[in-house]
């Protein structure tokens, strides 16, 4: 069915302009005034800004984990993605060793299948290449349209690559025309850190922070600058945190490096602090990389708006307090690593930064979704408003003022790090291709309707898009 979106703000990492959009076949195919069709349902936008949907290029739903799982699975994960404005996720599909790549690819498939109320697609980690698996890659990537590939240089005893790995990842994935995200931290040092606080009898969740210090964050993001540069790869930082990894970034974006760089939500609004709450409270907020002292939140703001950083992911990994969190109870190191941020990633950016005066609604729009689509691929189907996009489409409202608490949020977890906070702005109607996932602030989707995107390798061309 056509539908007509009247009397909004359309908002893209452009332009501001008050429009009418007609969408037919899951399609934009008309932007002017005062548009009419017989057959199309009118929505009414008046007041409300109309902006593409949030693309979220860091989830793991339904990822094993630090010897548990995630909690939200694909089905609550994209159903509170979706009432935060997200219309499209990009997952890490995890691989293991020396099993085959695609049979990872079939996992994840698997796993998605039947629940996903939103679009999505997957990257696909590189641990341990073996002859046979780096074989597969070429074939694997352009038959399931991934464009990127994503290295951890920490995590020893599950993902961490050693440099050798991440090197030959950067060469394969230069040839392929595909983008290398990196977790950059040291994993090694980390691990001895680690060990050190544990024989000195540390075990409160203050100590996660306090043996991952930003430098070996700042280490990590110059070596893989370096190497990636060697090899002549496209780079994408996950999680950038803190000064020392900003710093990297831009000073490699300044010699021309092809290197892109994504914050998280709160690394922006939280800090180190946090951890070190009473009653093992600060295990709510263990995640990799650590939150840091409150400074380097301005650093992260400035990168951002000097379009140093481009993106926002919410690096969605939850689990529970209860069962899951307490695993560490007795011990820092057992924490499982992560947080729940898929559903207020969208709300706290724009709360934080457009309705406090730190960045324009372009800008959002550029770090919620535009950027995103540009870098892996997805851009024009998705990431702006323009005839021929997918119609996927939130309806803001700037003004709405509300609370977030686990009580109402749409996550599989027990708490929220935001509790209590009071933001500006909320999705009201989310459409996914035209058709209502969110109407009116309540879940219309259907579960299994989400589509896997698959994207063109060889057209990431980032600097030709301005990113
Ligand atoms: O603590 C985190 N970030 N958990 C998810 C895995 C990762 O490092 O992105
Ligand atoms: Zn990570
Ligand atoms: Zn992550």
């Amino acid at each position: 069915m056509k539908k007509i979106i009247k009397g909004g703000r359309v908002a893209t990492a452009a332009d501001v302009f008050e429009a009418d959009i007609l969408i037919d076949n899951g399609k934009i195919v008309q932007i002017g005034q005062n548009l009419t069709d017989a057959g199309a349902e009118i929505i009414d936008a008046t007041g409300k800004y109309v902006l593409p949907g949030g693309i979220d290029p860091h989830t793991h739903l339904d990822m094993p984990f630090n010897n548990t799982v995630t909690d939200d699975d694909w089905k609550s994960g994209t159903i509170a993605a979706a009432f935060g404005g997200t219309t499209t996720i990009l997952d890490f599909c995890l691989t293991a060793g020396e099993e085959k790549l695609s049979t990872a690819v079939e996992k994840w498939h698997e796993k998605a299948k039947g629940k996903s109320a939103i679009d999505y697609g997957f990257h696909l980690m590189i641990g341990d290449l073996t002859p046979e698996t780096e074989a597969e890659l070429p074939q694997l990537l352009e038959q399931e349209g991934i464009t990127s590939v994503k290295v951890f240089m920490a995590y020893a005893k599950e993902f961490q690559a050693t440099d050798r790995t991440l090197f030959k990842a950067f060469k394969i994935a230069k040839d392929l025309g595909a983008v290398v995200m990196v977790h950059c931290e040291n994993g090694s040092v980390i691990d001895e850190l680690v060990e050190e606080a544990r024989r000195a009898g540390h075990k409160e969740p203050i100590y996660h922070a306090l043996t991952r210090p930003a430098e070996l964050e700042g280490e990590a993001t110059k070596r893989a600058i370096e190497l990636a540069h060697i090899a002549g790869a496209k780079l994408y930082v996950v999680h950038v945190t803190c000064k020392e990894a900003v710093d990297e970034i831009i000073a490699a974006r300044e010699k021309g490096y092809d290197v892109y760089g994504e914050t998280c939500p709160p690394y922006l609004t939280l800090d180190q602090s946090a951890l070190a709450q009473p009653g093992f409270e600060g295990a709510k907020y263990v995640w990799s990389p650590p939150l840091r002292p409150k400074y380097h939140q301005e650093h992260l703001w400035n990168a951002l708006k000097a379009k140093q950083l481009q993106t926002i992911g919410s690096d969605q990994c939850s689990f529970s307090f209860k069962g899951k969190k307490q695993l560490g109870l007795n011990d820092f190191s057992k924490i499982p690593n992560g947080g729940p941020f898929i559903e207020d990633r969208f709300s706290i950016l724009y709360s934080e930064g457009v309705a406090k005066g730190r960045i324009t609604i372009h800008e959002f729009v550029d770090m919620i979704s535009t950027s995103a689509a540009k870098i892996f691929g997805l851009f024009p189907q998705k990431g702006t408003i323009a005839i021929g996009s997918d119609a996927d489409i939130v309806i803001f409202d700037p003004e709405a003022k509300r609370q977030i608490s686990a009580k109402t949020h749409h996550m599989n977890v027990d708490y929220n790090p935001y509790e209590g906070w009071d933001v500006t702005g909320e999705p009201v109607s989310v459409l996914v291709r035209g058709e209502y996932v969110i109407k009116n602030k309540e879940f219309v989707g259907v579960l299994g309707s989400g589509q896997y995107i698959k994207r063109p390798l060889k057209t990431v061309a980032a600097e030709a898009l301005n990113i």
